[in-house]
Protein backbone atom coordinates (compact mmCIF):
# COMPACT_ATOMS: atom_id res chain seq x y z
CA UNK A 1 0.00 0.00 0.00
CA UNK A 2 1.50 3.51 -1.39
CA UNK A 3 -0.79 6.05 -0.86
CA UNK A 4 0.41 8.47 -3.59
CA UNK A 5 -0.29 12.02 -2.08
CA UNK A 6 1.92 11.41 1.00
CA UNK A 7 4.61 12.42 -1.49
CA UNK A 8 3.03 15.96 -1.16
CA UNK A 9 4.11 15.79 2.21
CA UNK A 10 5.65 19.32 3.43
CA UNK A 11 5.97 19.54 7.02
CA UNK A 12 6.97 17.98 10.70
CA UNK A 13 5.26 14.45 10.39
CA UNK A 14 1.92 14.47 10.35
CA UNK A 15 -0.31 13.16 13.40
CA UNK A 16 -0.84 9.84 11.81
CA UNK A 17 3.00 9.63 10.66
CA UNK A 18 3.33 10.46 14.28
CA UNK A 19 1.37 7.41 16.12
CA UNK A 20 2.94 4.88 13.25
CA UNK A 21 6.51 5.66 14.75
CA UNK A 22 4.75 5.98 18.43
CA UNK A 23 3.56 2.35 17.80
CA UNK A 24 6.73 1.33 16.40
CA UNK A 25 8.77 2.71 19.50
CA UNK A 26 5.99 1.06 21.59
CA UNK A 27 6.11 -2.13 20.11
CA UNK A 28 2.95 -2.60 18.86
CA UNK A 29 1.57 -2.39 15.35
CA UNK A 30 0.61 0.57 13.95
CA UNK A 31 -2.20 -0.40 12.02
CA UNK A 32 -3.23 -4.22 11.60
CA UNK A 33 -5.12 -6.28 8.98
CA UNK A 34 -7.38 -9.04 10.66
CA UNK A 35 -8.67 -11.87 8.45
CA UNK A 36 -11.48 -12.94 10.58
CA UNK A 37 -12.44 -15.50 8.72
CA UNK A 38 -11.39 -17.37 5.35
CA UNK A 39 -15.05 -18.20 3.98
CA UNK A 40 -16.23 -16.21 1.44
CA UNK A 41 -19.51 -16.01 -0.24
CA UNK A 42 -17.85 -14.87 -3.87
CA UNK A 43 -15.66 -17.12 -5.47
CA UNK A 44 -13.42 -14.42 -7.83
CA UNK A 45 -11.16 -15.98 -10.62
CA UNK A 46 -8.16 -14.25 -9.52
CA UNK A 47 -8.55 -14.37 -5.34
CA UNK A 48 -5.22 -15.02 -4.12
CA UNK A 49 -6.35 -16.70 -0.84
CA UNK A 50 -8.22 -19.17 -2.79
CA UNK A 51 -11.57 -18.34 -0.93
CA UNK A 52 -14.63 -19.86 -0.78
CA UNK A 53 -17.57 -21.53 1.02
CA UNK A 54 -15.29 -23.75 3.58
CA UNK A 55 -13.89 -22.66 6.62
CA UNK A 56 -10.45 -23.48 8.39
CA UNK A 57 -10.65 -26.36 10.68
CA UNK A 58 -8.24 -24.01 13.25
CA UNK A 59 -10.09 -20.82 12.37
CA UNK A 60 -9.93 -18.92 15.76
CA UNK A 61 -12.83 -19.89 17.97
CA UNK A 62 -15.20 -16.95 19.68
CA UNK A 63 -13.49 -16.79 22.71
CA UNK A 64 -10.11 -16.66 21.00
CA UNK A 65 -11.48 -13.86 18.89
CA UNK A 66 -12.75 -11.49 21.84
CA UNK A 67 -9.62 -12.45 24.00
CA UNK A 68 -7.38 -10.67 20.42
CA UNK A 69 -9.88 -7.88 21.01
CA UNK A 70 -8.58 -7.04 24.31
CA UNK A 71 -4.97 -8.09 23.44
CA UNK A 72 -4.92 -5.32 20.91
CA UNK A 73 -6.75 -3.03 23.23
CA UNK A 74 -3.96 -3.79 26.18
CA UNK A 75 -1.45 -3.26 23.57
CA UNK A 76 -2.80 -0.21 22.10
CA UNK A 77 -3.20 -0.65 18.32
CA UNK A 78 -4.58 2.04 16.88
CA UNK A 79 -6.45 0.85 13.88
CA UNK A 80 -7.66 -2.35 12.64
CA UNK A 81 -9.09 -3.56 8.99
CA UNK A 82 -11.43 -6.58 9.25
CA UNK A 83 -11.07 -8.62 6.38
CA UNK A 84 -11.46 -12.05 4.73
CA UNK A 85 -12.36 -13.83 3.02
CA UNK A 86 -15.54 -12.01 3.74
CA UNK A 87 -15.02 -10.71 6.65
CA UNK A 88 -19.28 -10.18 6.86
CA UNK A 89 -19.69 -13.91 6.93
CA UNK A 90 -18.47 -14.07 10.05
CA UNK A 91 -21.05 -15.65 12.23
CA UNK A 92 -19.78 -13.25 14.92
CA UNK A 93 -19.26 -9.80 13.06
CA UNK A 94 -21.57 -7.62 14.57
CA UNK A 95 -19.91 -8.53 17.96
CA UNK A 96 -16.62 -8.77 17.01
CA UNK A 97 -16.98 -5.40 15.29
CA UNK A 98 -18.72 -3.95 18.70
CA UNK A 99 -16.12 -4.84 20.99
CA UNK A 100 -13.06 -3.67 18.76
CA UNK A 101 -14.85 -0.50 18.46
CA UNK A 102 -15.71 -0.35 22.62
CA UNK A 103 -12.23 -1.30 23.29
CA UNK A 104 -10.91 2.16 21.05
CA UNK A 105 -9.29 0.44 18.34
CA UNK A 106 -10.63 2.45 15.02
CA UNK A 107 -12.84 -0.35 13.16
CA UNK A 108 -12.28 -0.41 8.90
CA UNK A 109 -13.82 -3.21 7.03
CA UNK A 110 -12.56 -4.70 3.81
CA UNK A 111 -15.10 -6.21 1.96
CA UNK A 112 -17.03 -7.45 -1.51
CA UNK A 113 -20.34 -5.09 0.55
CA UNK A 114 -22.73 -8.35 -0.53
CA UNK A 115 -23.94 -7.87 3.06
CA UNK A 116 -24.02 -4.09 3.31
CA UNK A 117 -28.18 -2.59 2.92
CA UNK A 118 -29.29 0.66 4.30
CA UNK A 119 -29.87 -0.87 7.71
CA UNK A 120 -25.94 -2.87 7.81
CA UNK A 121 -24.55 0.87 6.17
CA UNK A 122 -26.33 2.55 9.23
CA UNK A 123 -25.22 -0.05 11.84
CA UNK A 124 -21.60 0.32 10.43
CA UNK A 125 -21.39 3.98 11.04
CA UNK A 126 -23.19 3.51 14.74
CA UNK A 127 -20.42 0.92 15.13
CA UNK A 128 -17.26 3.63 14.25
CA UNK A 129 -16.71 2.89 11.34
CA UNK A 130 -15.68 6.12 9.17
CA UNK A 131 -15.09 4.26 5.90
CA UNK A 132 -15.11 0.88 3.76
CA UNK A 133 -13.04 -0.49 1.04
CA UNK A 134 -14.89 -2.35 -1.32
CA UNK A 135 -13.72 -4.52 -4.82
CA UNK A 136 -15.05 -3.70 -8.73
CA UNK A 137 -13.49 -4.82 -11.22
CA UNK A 138 -15.55 -3.42 -14.43
CA UNK A 139 -18.71 -2.91 -15.66
CA UNK A 140 -21.98 -5.34 -14.24
CA UNK A 141 -21.61 -8.36 -16.31
CA UNK A 142 -17.88 -8.41 -16.29
CA UNK A 143 -17.65 -8.20 -12.84
CA UNK A 144 -20.22 -10.75 -11.76
CA UNK A 145 -18.25 -13.12 -14.21
CA UNK A 146 -14.97 -11.92 -12.17
CA UNK A 147 -16.52 -12.91 -9.08
CA UNK A 148 -18.52 -15.98 -10.03
CA UNK A 149 -22.07 -15.07 -8.76
CA UNK A 150 -24.42 -13.29 -10.90
CA UNK A 151 -26.63 -10.00 -9.47
CA UNK A 152 -22.66 -8.66 -7.40
CA UNK A 153 -22.39 -5.81 -9.54
CA UNK A 154 -25.51 -4.26 -8.49
CA UNK A 155 -25.86 -5.37 -4.80
CA UNK A 156 -21.89 -3.05 -4.44
CA UNK A 157 -23.47 0.46 -6.39
CA UNK A 158 -26.42 -0.35 -4.12
CA UNK A 159 -24.40 -0.87 -1.00
CA UNK A 160 -21.84 2.15 -2.16
CA UNK A 161 -25.29 4.59 -1.78
CA UNK A 162 -26.40 3.60 1.14
CA UNK A 163 -22.51 3.56 2.73
CA UNK A 164 -22.45 7.17 1.65
CA UNK A 165 -25.79 8.23 2.90
CA UNK A 166 -24.45 6.71 6.04
CA UNK A 167 -21.81 9.10 6.31
CA UNK A 168 -19.26 6.35 5.57
CA UNK A 169 -16.48 6.82 3.06
CA UNK A 170 -15.70 4.25 0.63
CA UNK A 171 -12.57 3.25 -1.10
CA UNK A 172 -13.02 1.24 -4.40
CA UNK A 173 -10.23 -1.33 -4.86
CA UNK A 174 -9.83 -3.47 -8.15
CA UNK A 175 -6.68 -5.46 -9.15
CA UNK A 176 -4.88 -4.41 -12.07
CA UNK A 177 -4.49 -7.25 -14.81
CA UNK A 178 -5.06 -7.84 -18.29
CA UNK A 179 -8.44 -8.63 -17.66
CA UNK A 180 -9.35 -5.51 -15.95
CA UNK A 181 -6.51 -3.26 -17.46
CA UNK A 182 -9.33 -1.73 -19.95
CA UNK A 183 -11.58 -0.76 -16.95
CA UNK A 184 -9.62 0.86 -14.90
CA UNK A 185 -10.26 4.11 -16.16
CA UNK A 186 -14.30 4.32 -16.13
CA UNK A 187 -13.77 2.68 -12.41
CA UNK A 188 -12.16 5.57 -11.14
CA UNK A 189 -14.87 7.65 -13.00
CA UNK A 190 -17.58 5.66 -11.25
CA UNK A 191 -15.85 6.17 -8.29
CA UNK A 192 -15.86 9.68 -8.72
CA UNK A 193 -19.04 10.20 -10.05
CA UNK A 194 -20.36 8.24 -6.77
CA UNK A 195 -18.33 10.23 -4.40
CA UNK A 196 -15.87 7.82 -3.33
CA UNK A 197 -12.78 8.99 -1.53
CA UNK A 198 -10.05 7.03 -3.47
CA UNK A 199 -9.50 4.05 -5.84
CA UNK A 200 -6.75 1.22 -4.80
CA UNK A 201 -5.10 -0.26 -7.20
CA UNK A 202 -3.18 -4.02 -6.83
CA UNK A 203 -0.99 -5.20 -9.08
CA UNK A 204 -2.21 -8.86 -9.89
CA UNK A 205 -0.72 -10.91 -6.85
CA UNK A 206 0.16 -14.78 -8.55
CA UNK A 207 -1.17 -17.03 -5.41
CA UNK A 208 -4.36 -19.16 -4.47
CA UNK A 209 -6.55 -18.96 -7.87
CA UNK A 210 -3.59 -16.68 -9.47
CA UNK A 211 -1.01 -18.59 -9.14
CA UNK A 212 1.39 -18.86 -11.80
CA UNK A 213 -0.47 -15.90 -13.94
CA UNK A 214 2.56 -13.75 -14.38
CA UNK A 215 1.10 -13.55 -18.10
CA UNK A 216 -1.55 -11.85 -16.84
CA UNK A 217 -0.19 -9.10 -15.68
CA UNK A 218 0.14 -5.79 -17.33
CA UNK A 219 3.25 -4.71 -19.16
CA UNK A 220 5.44 -1.60 -17.53
CA UNK A 221 4.42 0.60 -19.68
CA UNK A 222 0.83 0.12 -19.26
CA UNK A 223 1.57 1.04 -15.18
CA UNK A 224 3.44 3.82 -16.33
CA UNK A 225 0.27 5.33 -18.50
CA UNK A 226 -1.38 4.59 -15.10
CA UNK A 227 0.81 6.80 -12.90
CA UNK A 228 0.84 9.54 -15.57
CA UNK A 229 -2.94 9.30 -15.81
CA UNK A 230 -2.45 9.85 -11.53
CA UNK A 231 0.28 12.42 -11.89
CA UNK A 232 -2.06 14.40 -14.04
CA UNK A 233 -5.37 14.11 -11.70
CA UNK A 234 -2.85 14.82 -8.42
CA UNK A 235 -1.39 18.52 -10.18
CA UNK A 236 -5.30 19.34 -10.78
CA UNK A 237 -5.88 22.03 -8.64
CA UNK A 238 -9.68 21.34 -8.26
CA UNK A 239 -8.99 17.13 -8.04
CA UNK A 240 -9.60 16.03 -4.01
CA UNK A 241 -9.70 12.39 -4.95
CA UNK A 242 -6.69 9.84 -3.41
CA UNK A 243 -5.24 6.87 -5.16
CA UNK A 244 -3.36 4.27 -3.30
CA UNK A 245 -1.08 1.57 -5.18
CA UNK A 246 -0.58 -1.88 -3.99
CA UNK A 247 2.24 -4.76 -5.12
CA UNK A 248 4.20 -2.45 -7.39
CA UNK A 249 5.93 0.29 -4.69
CA UNK A 250 8.17 0.85 -7.97
CA UNK A 251 5.37 3.30 -9.15
CA UNK A 252 5.66 5.87 -6.65
CA UNK A 253 9.21 6.34 -7.28
CA UNK A 254 7.77 6.79 -10.91
CA UNK A 255 5.19 9.11 -9.73
CA UNK A 256 7.70 10.90 -7.75
CA UNK A 257 9.94 11.67 -10.95
CA UNK A 258 6.58 12.79 -12.57
CA UNK A 259 5.59 15.00 -9.80
CA UNK A 260 8.93 16.59 -9.67
CA UNK A 261 9.76 16.73 -13.76
CA UNK A 262 6.61 19.55 -13.41
CA UNK A 263 8.42 21.48 -10.67
CA UNK A 264 7.18 20.13 -7.74
CA UNK A 265 9.21 20.37 -4.80
CA UNK A 266 8.57 16.74 -2.76
CA UNK A 267 11.91 16.17 -1.94
CA UNK A 268 10.06 15.88 2.02
CA UNK A 269 8.09 13.79 0.85
CA UNK A 270 10.89 11.06 -0.83
CA UNK A 271 12.85 12.04 2.75
CA UNK A 272 9.73 10.86 4.77
CA UNK A 273 9.10 7.93 2.67
CA UNK A 274 12.84 6.61 3.39
CA UNK A 275 11.19 6.01 6.89
CA UNK A 276 7.92 4.53 5.92
CA UNK A 277 8.66 2.73 2.55
CA UNK A 278 6.53 2.60 -0.42
CA UNK A 279 6.74 -1.24 0.12
CA UNK A 280 4.82 -1.57 3.41
CA UNK A 281 6.43 -4.74 4.82
CA UNK A 282 8.16 -4.42 8.00
CA UNK A 283 7.13 -1.09 8.85
CA UNK A 284 4.75 -1.14 12.14
CA UNK A 285 1.64 -2.91 9.73
CA UNK A 286 0.90 -6.70 10.71
CA UNK A 287 -1.85 -8.98 9.44
CA UNK A 288 -3.04 -11.79 11.15
CA UNK A 289 -4.66 -14.80 9.15
CA UNK A 290 -8.27 -16.75 10.59
CA UNK A 291 -5.54 -18.85 12.14
CA UNK A 292 -3.84 -16.11 14.10
CA UNK A 293 -0.96 -16.37 11.84
CA UNK A 294 1.19 -13.05 12.16
CA UNK A 295 2.02 -12.18 8.85
CA UNK A 296 4.44 -9.28 7.52
CA UNK A 297 1.79 -8.76 4.35
CA UNK A 298 -1.80 -9.75 3.56
CA UNK A 299 -0.51 -10.80 0.09
CA UNK A 300 1.43 -13.83 0.79
CA UNK A 301 -0.68 -15.92 2.74
CA UNK A 302 1.94 -18.67 3.16
CA UNK A 303 4.49 -16.20 4.66
CA UNK A 304 4.06 -16.06 8.85
CA UNK A 305 6.51 -15.26 11.85
CA UNK A 306 4.63 -17.42 14.68
CA UNK A 307 1.53 -16.99 16.03
CA UNK A 308 -0.35 -14.19 17.73
CA UNK A 309 -1.17 -16.98 20.24
CA UNK A 310 2.20 -17.72 21.10
CA UNK A 311 3.65 -14.25 20.74
CA UNK A 312 2.88 -11.35 22.83
CA UNK A 313 1.80 -7.90 20.02
CA UNK A 314 5.84 -6.33 21.70
CA UNK A 315 7.08 -9.81 20.09
CA UNK A 316 5.71 -9.95 16.65
CA UNK A 317 6.26 -6.34 16.06
CA UNK A 318 9.60 -6.70 16.69
CA UNK A 319 9.96 -9.87 14.26
CA UNK A 320 8.10 -7.73 11.70
CA UNK A 321 10.34 -5.02 12.62
CA UNK A 322 13.55 -7.02 11.56
CA UNK A 323 12.49 -7.12 8.14
CA UNK A 324 12.46 -3.44 7.73
CA UNK A 325 16.25 -3.50 9.35
CA UNK A 326 17.40 -6.48 6.71
CA UNK A 327 19.38 -5.30 4.12
CA UNK A 328 17.98 -5.59 0.21
CA UNK A 329 19.84 -7.41 -2.52
CA UNK A 330 20.19 -6.88 -6.51
CA UNK A 331 19.06 -4.18 -8.42
CA UNK A 332 16.82 -3.02 -5.34
CA UNK A 333 19.95 -2.67 -2.55
CA UNK A 334 21.36 0.69 -1.88
CA UNK A 335 24.04 0.27 -3.67
CA UNK A 336 22.23 0.57 -7.10
CA UNK A 337 18.87 1.96 -6.86
CA UNK A 338 18.42 5.50 -5.85
CA UNK A 339 15.00 4.63 -4.32
CA UNK A 340 16.39 1.77 -2.77
CA UNK A 341 15.27 3.27 1.09
CA UNK A 342 11.70 4.64 -0.22
CA UNK A 343 10.92 2.48 -2.33
CA UNK A 344 12.68 -1.18 -1.12
CA UNK A 345 10.50 -2.99 -4.12
CA UNK A 346 7.46 -5.31 -3.41
CA UNK A 347 9.07 -7.89 -0.37
CA UNK A 348 5.94 -10.78 -1.03
CA UNK A 349 6.85 -10.69 -5.05
CA UNK A 350 11.06 -11.25 -3.65
CA UNK A 351 9.55 -13.67 -1.44
CA UNK A 352 6.95 -15.73 -3.67
CA UNK A 353 9.37 -15.68 -6.78
CA UNK A 354 12.55 -16.97 -4.65
CA UNK A 355 10.53 -20.10 -3.48
CA UNK A 356 8.24 -18.79 -1.04
CA UNK A 357 7.79 -20.97 2.01
CA UNK A 358 9.96 -23.77 0.81
CA UNK A 359 13.23 -21.27 1.36
CA UNK A 360 11.95 -18.37 -0.17
CA UNK A 361 14.44 -14.99 -0.13
CA UNK A 362 12.53 -12.03 1.19
CA UNK A 363 15.73 -9.80 0.53
CA UNK A 364 15.51 -10.64 -3.10
CA UNK A 365 15.04 -8.13 -5.46
CA UNK A 366 11.55 -7.42 -7.23
CA UNK A 367 12.07 -7.85 -10.68
CA UNK A 368 8.95 -6.01 -11.84
CA UNK A 369 10.05 -2.67 -11.11
CA UNK A 370 8.56 -0.49 -13.70
CA UNK A 371 11.83 2.37 -13.83
CA UNK A 372 13.81 2.08 -16.22
CA UNK A 373 17.91 1.09 -15.36
CA UNK A 374 19.12 4.36 -16.43
CA UNK A 375 16.23 6.10 -13.92
CA UNK A 376 17.02 4.74 -10.96
CA UNK A 377 20.53 4.45 -10.83
CA UNK A 378 23.03 6.45 -8.26
C1 LIG B 1 -8.96 -10.98 -0.32
S1 LIG B 1 -10.12 -9.68 -0.49
C2 LIG B 1 -10.87 -9.63 1.12
C3 LIG B 1 -11.98 -8.62 1.26
C4 LIG B 1 -13.24 -8.87 0.44
N1 LIG B 1 -13.62 -10.23 0.36
C5 LIG B 1 -13.10 -8.25 -0.95
O1 LIG B 1 -13.03 -8.99 -1.91
O2 LIG B 1 -13.09 -7.02 -1.03
C6 LIG B 1 -9.12 -8.17 -0.44
C7 LIG B 1 -8.76 -7.60 -1.78
O3 LIG B 1 -7.79 -8.41 -2.37
C8 LIG B 1 -7.94 -8.34 -3.77
N2 LIG B 1 -7.32 -9.47 -4.40
C9 LIG B 1 -7.69 -10.77 -4.30
N3 LIG B 1 -6.89 -11.53 -5.05
C10 LIG B 1 -5.99 -10.72 -5.63
C11 LIG B 1 -4.87 -10.92 -6.48
N4 LIG B 1 -4.56 -12.12 -6.93
N5 LIG B 1 -4.15 -9.84 -6.85
C12 LIG B 1 -4.48 -8.61 -6.41
N6 LIG B 1 -5.50 -8.35 -5.58
C13 LIG B 1 -6.25 -9.38 -5.20
C14 LIG B 1 -9.44 -8.35 -3.95
O4 LIG B 1 -9.76 -7.85 -5.23
C15 LIG B 1 -9.88 -7.49 -2.81
O5 LIG B 1 -10.00 -6.16 -3.23
S1 LIG C 1 -11.32 -11.49 -3.50
FE1 LIG C 1 -12.64 -11.19 -1.68
S2 LIG C 1 -14.74 -11.50 -2.47
FE2 LIG C 1 -13.35 -12.39 -3.96
S3 LIG C 1 -13.20 -14.58 -3.40
FE3 LIG C 1 -11.45 -13.49 -2.47
S4 LIG C 1 -12.15 -12.99 -0.43
FE4 LIG C 1 -13.99 -13.44 -1.65
S1 LIG D 1 14.93 -1.13 -8.24
FE1 LIG D 1 13.71 -1.95 -6.54
S2 LIG D 1 13.89 -0.40 -4.91
FE2 LIG D 1 14.55 0.58 -6.84
S3 LIG D 1 12.72 1.58 -7.65
FE3 LIG D 1 12.83 -0.46 -8.59
S4 LIG D 1 11.59 -1.81 -7.28
FE4 LIG D 1 12.03 0.08 -6.11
Amino acid sequence: MAHVRSLFFTGVASQSENKAQEAKRLGRPSSLIWNITNRCNLLCSHCYMAADGRTLPDQLSEAQAYDMIERMEQAGVPVVFLSGGEPMMHPNFWEILARVNTAGVRPTISTNCTFIDAEAAARLADNGVRFIATSLYGPREFHDDMVGVPGIYDKIIAAITELRKAGVKVVIKTAVSKDTYPYLYDIIALAKEMDCSMVYLCDLITSGRSDGADDQRISNQQWREICDYIIDDLTDPDNYFEYDIGAIPSTIPYIARGLTARGLDITKGLERLKIFSACPVGQGHMTINSTGGIMPCQFAQDWTLGNIYELSFAEATQRLSQLDDAVIDGQCSVDACAYSRACRGCRVKAWQRTGGNCGGNSNAEDITCILEPCERSI
